[in-house]
C-alpha cells in the first residue's frame, strides 16, 4: 500500500501540462471494437482507467500496445464477446464495450458493474436504448447479455452473425428513435457507438452534451460514420456499413485541468496550465470569477491567478452544468474561503464522501440533504486521511496543500486511475509533496 504525504504552506507557480482525457480516451478505445482494423490513438494519459480498457479490449481478442507515448490497438481479430466480472468490477466504463459489441458482432455478455463509492449507478438507460435499436436483453448471473436480436423487418435477418471475407458482418440492430430521460454520458456514448452499424437512421433525444461525447462522434466519423449533432441535444446517427481504423488524438482532460486550476486558487498561487481547452470549463471559470479568482487564457495558456476569494454556490448539473467530477475539489478550495458556500449534488446520490475526510483535517461542513453546507474556516490542520474516490482524493490533496504540518493520505490507487503524474507535476510546481510505501 502506498501513502502520499504532504507537507502544506507552498504557493504553487510555474507551468503544468495537461494529459489527455481519461472519460474522453475510454469510450473512443472501446469504440475501436466497432473497426476490423488498426487504430492509433494520441495524447493518451498513462493511467490505471486505461490500462484496465486495454485488458477489456485485450480479454476481447484485440491486440493492444503502448508505442512511443501512442496506444496501438489493432480489433482484427476481435471474435469473443464476454467481458468478465473481475474486469468491470474495477472500472465501471468497461461497460463502454456493449454498444460496441452489439453493433459488431451482434451479440454480447457484459458483467453488470454494480455499484461504487459514489451511488448505484444503474445501466437501465442503455439497456434500453439497445432494446430500442432492436436488442433482446436479457440478464442472468450477474451479466447483462444480448444473443441474436429479433427481426424487425421482413429483410432483417434472424442469424446475425455472418461471416464474409471482410470479417464480420452483423445484421440486427436497426435505426430508432431514442429518448434519454437522463442526458446520461455513458448510455449516450454506448448508444452512439451501437448505431454507427445500425441500419437507418437513429436520433438520441436528452443526449449528454459534455465535450467527451463530441470526441467520441469526431472520432467515430473520422472511422466513417455519419454522425450530426454532438454537444446538442439530439445527436442524429445514419448508420454505415463498416468503419475503418484511424488515427486520433484525444482532447485535454478538463476536470485535470479544473483540478490543477483550483490548485493554483488554494494556494495562492500562480500556475500557468499548458494544452488545456478553456472553452471545456466554463461553468467553473464563471464560478471562480464569481470568487473572484482570475483566470486567462493568453494563447492556449491559461493562467490562474487568486487573490481575495470569497464564497460562492455551486450545484452540479449535466454540461454544460458544473461538473460533478469538480465538486469535491470545489469543497476543498471554499472549506479555508470565508463566508458561507452551499454546494448541491444532483448528478449522483452519495458524492459526499471526502467531507468526513476534510472535517478532519479542521473543516466546518454540514450535509443537509443533497446540499452541503460549508463555512470558511482560518486553516485546515494535518490528519491522516483516506481517500474514497477518485475525485475525493484530489480534494484530500488540495486540502493538504495549504494544511498546517503533513498529511497523510492513503488508498491513493484511487488517484492513479484519473491523474497522470499528479505527485511529479505538483513537485515541479513546489508542492512538498511525496509517494512513499507503507
Ligand atoms: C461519466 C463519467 C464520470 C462523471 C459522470 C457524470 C466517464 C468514464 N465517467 O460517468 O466521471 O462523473 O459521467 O458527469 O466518462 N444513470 C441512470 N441510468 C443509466 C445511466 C446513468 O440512472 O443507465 C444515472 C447515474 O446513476 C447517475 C447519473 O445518471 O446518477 C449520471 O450518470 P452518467 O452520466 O451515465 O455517468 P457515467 O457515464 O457513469
Amino acid at each position: 500500500m502506498q501513502k502520499i504525504i504532504i507537507t502544506g504552506g507552498e504557493r504553487l507557480k510555474g507551468r503544468v501540462r495537461i494529459s489527455g482525457s481519461k472519460n474522453a480516451a475510454l469510450p473512443i478505445m472501446a469504440a475501436t471494437l466497432l473497426t476490423n482494423g488498426v487504430t492509433t490513438l494520441s495524447n493518451i494519459p498513462r493511467l490505471k482507467d486505461v490500462t484496465t480498457m486495454a485488458r477489456v479490449l485485450r480479454t476481447l481478442g484485440a491486440k493492444v500496445e503502448f508505442k512511443e507515448g501512442r496506444l496501438k490497438i489493432d480489433t482484427t481479430n476481435v471474435d469473443r464477446f464476454l467481458a468478465p466480472y473481475n474486469l468491470v468490477k474495477t472500472m465501471r466504463a468497461s461497460f463502454l464495450v456493449f454498444g460496441p459489441l452489439l453493433a459488431k458482432l451482434g451479440r454480447a455478455r457484459v458483467s453488470l458493474p454494480g455499484g461504487c463509492a459514489i451511488g448505484s449507478r444503474p445501466v437501465d438507460l442503455h439497456l434500453r436504448g439497445f432494446e430500442e435499436l432492436g436488442a433482446e436483453v436479457s440478464m442472468g448471473g450477474g451479466y447483462t447479455q444480448v444473443t441474436p436480436v429479433r427481426s424487425k423487418t421482413p429483410e432483417a435477418s434472424a442469424s446475425l452473425v455472418a461471416r464474409t471475407s471482410n470479417g464480420v458482418k452483423r445484421d440486427g440492430l436497426l435505426g430508432a428513435e431514442i429518448y434519454l430521460d437522463f442526458p446520461s454520458v455513458g448510455a449516450t456514448e454506448n448508444l452512439m457507438m451501437a448505431a454507427t452499424l445500425a441500419k437507418g437512421k437513429t436520433t438520441i433525444e436528452n443526449a449528454a452534451k459534455e465535450p467527451e461525447i463530441v470526441d467520441l462522434a469526431n472520432f467515430l466519423n473520422k472511422m466513417g460514420a455519419k454522425i450530426k449533432g454532438a454537444g446538442r441535444d439530439t445527436i442524429r446517427i445514419e448508420g454505415v456499413k463498416e468503419l475503418k481504423g484511424t488515427d486520433y488524438s484525444i482532447i485535454p482532460d478538463r476536470i485535470e485541468a479544473g483540478t490543477y486550476i483550483i490548485a493554483s486558487a488554494i494556494t495562492r498561487g500562480d500556475i500557468i496550465l499548458e494544452g488545456a481547452k478553456i472553452n471545456h470549463l466554463e461553468s467553473l471559470v464563471t464560478k471562480l470569477h464569481e470568487a473572484g479568482i482570475e483566470i486567462e487564457d493568453e494563447n492556449g495558456a491559461i493562467k490562474v491567478k487568486a487573490g481575495r476569494i470569497k464564497a460562492v454556490n455551486v450545484k452540479t448539473m449535466p454540461y454544460p452544468g458544473f461538473p460533478t467530477d469538480m465538486q469535491a475539489q470545489f469543497m476543498a478550495l471554499m472549506s479555508i474561503t470565508p463566508g458561507i458556500s452551499i454546494i448541491t449534488e444532483t448528478i449522483f446520490e452519495n458524492r459526499f464522501m471526502h467531507v468526513s475526510e476534510l472535517l478532519r483535517m479542521g473543516a466546518d461542513i454540514k450535509i443537509e440533504g443533497s446540499s452541503a453546507v460549508v463555512k470558511g474556516v482560518k486553516s485546515l490542520s494535518e490528519a491522516p486521511v483516506m481517500a474514497t474516490d477518485l475525485r475525493a482524493s484530489a480534494a484530500l490533496i488540495l486540502a493538504g496543500l495549504i494544511a498546517k504540518g503533513k498529511t497523510e493520505i492513503s488508498r491513493i490507487y484511487h488517484l492513479d486511475r484519473g491523474y497522470e503524474r499528479i505527485v511529479e507535476k505538483l513537485s515541479n510546481l513546489g508542492a512538498k509533496i511525496e509517494r512513499i510505501k507503507q
